[in-house]
């Protein structure tokens, strides 16, 4: 932890001077402290030159330093900080090292640290410099031997990468085993545990032949919980054998699930660490939403294998290269196991939640950026979801089969090496033919693109067009390196805009360009290059309805002048899923902002609710249950959008009235169409065994939209149906549906529904994660005091980040009426978080500022709150470089 943090430039980048050709570890753990000798054989990567070698190392106790066997003198090295530094080597050379760390008193959770089971590592992004002194950059690639040893009683699993090669017994009841790693690979890849675990295991054969021992780790007792996990690894495996050609290169794939972990999970090389969160299932404690992710995160831990750690990163800033192309191929796994218009519609959702505010705000950069203070407040939505989406729109520009083929291209080209990005768009461009040079732009510029688009229907001429005009306003980013010397050219972005005509009768038109002799096909791929460019369209008979930007072809914003007609037909009839869904919430967003505005002139009525709205949604309902009708997709167009999402739409955001709107919205719906929602809920309800597969969870989907709207009604029966579903429910989906909906009722049940959840599940801590979380999201009056008596509960522990995440973060990114509360309250209690947090883990601490993001777009009386608080975090001594980067910027 250091107090003012040091900026970093990608400009600044240079070679290692000594590469690392094998590294043999040998990590003995005991009950005060663990032992860890290292012996790296280096080569000068420049022979005959006179550079010292640089060495990283963080709150380690260093013991031992030989070179070629001989112990180092004094005056030949020196500690500076974090860094050691080594003079007059040979160019080849042997050292030694031997440090003591302490993992139990580790409660940053980075490097080797102790959990409830036994010991762990995180090694990303500079965990390895806390186990041991090292060249601790992703561009360093070595081969691995590590040798584990412990209690064996205490600790009888011990496992790092790779192969087992050796095992043995020591003296006072302890045992070791040795690991082998057939493959070079950077520190940030390194795990080990020692702990006590129970496993499951199954195999996969590759196509070439290769069977793969693929084995789960839990928590003793946790069996029962790892199916899906298991699945879900061979159902990737041969997913990215189909799609890309890519087989698992190693005999046994590990995953070992920890309790408390930072992130969701960890690619280390064959021996993957995950959050608990991200494998524990079983129909009565995981949600259909957690079966999901489970897929999700196994797929994108698996997929790392190849975009990530067979090719990796040279430095920091290419993160996205790893993370944005793994989010991809992630998705596309998603979408083709699950349903491919809900996932993407889910992503969309979750960009715009999280990114485009990120993209708007202080934090603001490139997915890859030119400098950071701190590395693990990079691990971002933009570098994660952006650098997707920008990959998708490689994909959408030149098509599956030439992406294949880059693909292909960037692995033959860059097996075993650590890489840029522009070495991945080189790829892409080579085997496409497509000039690349302009999209690049994507990788540099910061902010949330808008298009403007306007269109002009000649009926005489039978002819359409639509003007695009790009805007790319500066952030604070492009100021602040200006600031720093850092001039960034901006310009138009290259982009795919994916679009539809629709005629009057809801058909899709035949698509002809001016210069074509015929039309084409009904959905095209316009390429957008200029700040402002035309396209026309033929041999149109009468004005068609737009559907642009299908499937979110682009990570903009777009101002196109729709009205409500437009877009009641648009939900109807537009033949891409993901349009209609985003016609019905831009729909939903053009009254919910006009409803604030009423809310805020003092009416008290619900005049501003067109009936034309309520018509298509209940339209919309009644679509699930006719012939091809997807009660999941329909399940994704009752949701309104949130108050977050709608507070970005708002020149000064009032939270208040984007809440009191909502929930007019909510209660007119469920009054307006309450006997079609009773009807849905009662038809929806499923008998057969659960299954959280597709058509199942879509029904239950839509059924607890149903029971969530029935329960805005203010009325005991509807009161009665909530605590029914609770009491009834047979898996985890309904009993959280019903019980989040009753922790927002101000009624007696609310606190036996509660109870009785939290003493059946006390000793199940991802379901003790889900109670904390459904109070912390109420939006009853006193919630803020409840999450600070809730802080105080057996069932919380601050050290824990998913009880951090699930009581304090969804309190404050998920709860903006009570986090955004006029008299700071909500503020006061996220920083007293972060000021307790940022001493026992900065990483964490620093998530929960993040939160404080968007507080400019506030009031004068909330921002004054917020500045109050920020600047009592700020003025903190001692002050970890991760908290201090987001505050500072976030008071720049
Ligand atoms: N590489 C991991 C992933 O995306 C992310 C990760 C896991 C991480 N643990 C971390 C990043 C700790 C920073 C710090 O799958
Ligand atoms: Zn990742």
């Amino acid at each position: 932890m250091s107090d003012t943090p040091a900026t970093i430039y990608l400009k600044d980048y240079t070679p290692p001077a000594f590469l690392i050709d094998t590294v043999a570890l040998d990590i003995a753990i005991h009950t005060d402290f663990t032992r860890v000798q290292a012996r790296l054989a280096l080569r000068r990567q420049a022979p005959g030159s006179a550079s010292a070698l640089e060495l990283d190392g963080e709150e380690l106790e260093l013991q031992a330093l030989r070179v070629d066997g001989v112990a180092l003198p004094a005056e030949r090295y020196r500690i500076e900080g974090d860094k050691l530094w080594i003079t007059d080597l040979p160019d080849v050379c042997v050292l030694e090292s031997v440090v003591r760390i302490a993992p139990d008193q580790n409660t940053q959770l980075s490097g080797l640290y102790r959990s409830k089971d036994g010991y762990f590592t995180q090694c990303e992004a500079q965990g390895f410099r806390r186990i041991t002194y090292y060249p601790d950059r992703p561009d360093v690639m070595a081969k691995f031997v590590c040798r584990l040893s412990a209690d064996r009683a205490a600790f009888p699993i011990l496992l790092a990468n790779g192969n087992p090669v050796a095992q043995g017994a020591e003296e006072n009841g302890r045992h070791w085993a040795t690991w082998e790693d057939p493959f070079a690979k950077p520190a940030y890849l390194f795990a080990c545990v020692a702990a006590k675990l129970d496993m499951l295991e199954d195999f996969y054969t590759t196509t070439s032949g290769r069977r793969v021992r693929c084995a789960v780790y839990v928590e003793p007792g946790k069996l029962d919980q790892c199916d899906h996990a298991i699945a879900a690894l061979k159902k990737s495996m041969k997913w990215d054998e189909d799609v890309f050609g890519l087989e698992m290169d190693l005999d046994h794939y590990m995953i070992v699930a920890v309790g408390d972990f930072n992130m969701g999970a960890m690619e280390n090389k064959g021996l993957n660490i995950f959050n608990t969160k991200y494998v524990l299932a079983r129909p009565d404690t995981a949600t259909d939403t957690d079966y999901q992710n489970i897929d999700r995160v196994v797929a994108h831990e698996y997929f790392h294998n190849w975009t990530g750690n067979r090719v990796t990163c040279r430095d920091w800033f290419q993160l996205s290269l790893k993370e944005g192309l793994t989010v991809f191929r992630d998705q596309q796994f998603g979408m083709d196991v699950h349903s491919a218009g809900v996932t993407r519609i889910q992503e969309v959702r979750t960009l715009r939640a999280a990114q485009f505010p990120e993209d708007a705000g202080p934090m603001a950069h490139p997915i890859r950026p030119e400098s950071y203070a701190e590395i693990n407040n990079f691990y971002t939505a933009t570098v994660y979801e952006k650098g997707a989406e920008v990959i998708r729109m490689i994909h959408t520009l030149i098509g599956q089969d030439a992406f294949r083929k880059g693909m292909d291209l960037y692995f033959a080209r860059h097996d075993g090496q650590a890489v840029t990005c522009e070495d991945f768009v080189a790829a892409m461009q080579d085997a496409s033919g497509l000039d690349l040079t302009q999209f690049k732009r994507w990788y540099s510029q910061a902010g949330t693109p808008c298009l403007i688009v306007r269109s002009e229907f000649d009926a005489a001429a039978r002819r359409y067009s639509l003007h695009v005009e790009q805007q790319f306003a500066p952030t604070p980013y492009e100021a602040r390196m200006e600031k720093e010397g850092l001039a960034l050219p901006r310009g138009p972005y290259h982009l795919p805009i994916v679009l539809g005509l629709l005629d009057a009768d809801g058909h899709a038109l035949p698509l002809q360009l001016a210069g074509e002799a015929t039309p084409a096909s009904t959905q095209r791929t316009l390429q957008l290059r200029d700040a402002k460019q035309s396209f026309v369209f033929e041999n149109v008979a009468a004005e068609p309805i737009p559907s642009l930007l299908r499937g979110f072809s682009a990570p903009v914003l777009l101002d196109y002048p729709y009205t409500t007609a437009q877009l009641v037909h648009l939900m109807a009839y537009d033949g891409d899923a993901v349009n209609r869904w985003e016609a019905g919430q831009r729909l939903a967003t053009e009254i919910l902002l006009a409803g604030a505005k009423a809310v805020q002139q003092g009416h008290s009525g619900s005049d501003w609710i067109p009936l034309d709205y309520i018509h298509a949604m209940a339209r919309l309902l009644g679509a699930a249950f006719v012939d091809g009708g997807d009660p999941a997709l329909v399940a994704e167009a009752l949701m309104l959008p949130s108050e977050n999402v709608l507070a970005e739409q708002m020149e000064v955001v009032d939270p208040d009235a984007l809440h009191a709107a909502r929930l007019a919205l909510r209660r007119t719906l469920a009054r307006d169409l309450r006997e079609a929602l009773l009807a849905a809920y009662l038809e929806l309800k499923i008998d057969a065994p659960y299954s959280p597969e597709g058509e199942q969870a879509g029904k239950r989907a839509l059924r607890n939209a149903c029971l969530g709207y029935l329960a805005e009604l203010d009325e005991p029966s509807a009161q009665a149906l909530v605590i029914g579903h609770f009491e009834t429910a047979g898996n985890m989906t309904d009993s959280i549906a019903a019980l989040a909906a009753v922790a927002n009722l101000d009624i007696p049940a609310r606190h036996v529904l509660l109870d009785s959840f939290y003493s059946k599940w006390r000793d199940e801590a991802l379901v003790v994660d889900k109670w904390l979380q459904v109070q912390a999201t109420s939006r009853l009056p006193g919630t803020t005091q409840d999450v600070r008596a809730l802080m105080a509960h057996e069932a919380f522990d601050i050290r824990n980040p998913n009880k951090v995440y699930s009581l304090v973060r969804a309190f404050c990114a998920a709860n903006p009426k009570h986090f955004h509360a006029a008299d700071g309250s909500g503020y006061q209690l996220a920083a007293d978080v972060i000021l307790q947090l940022d001493a026992l883990n900065p990483q964490v601490a620093s998530r929960i500022a993040r939160c404080f993001d968007r507080w400019k777009k506030f009031d004068a009386q909330r921002q004054h709150q917020a500045r109050t608080q920020l600047e009592r975090v700020r003025a903190h001594d001692g002050l970890s470089s991760d908290v201090a980067e987001v505050v500072g910027k976030a008071l720049e």
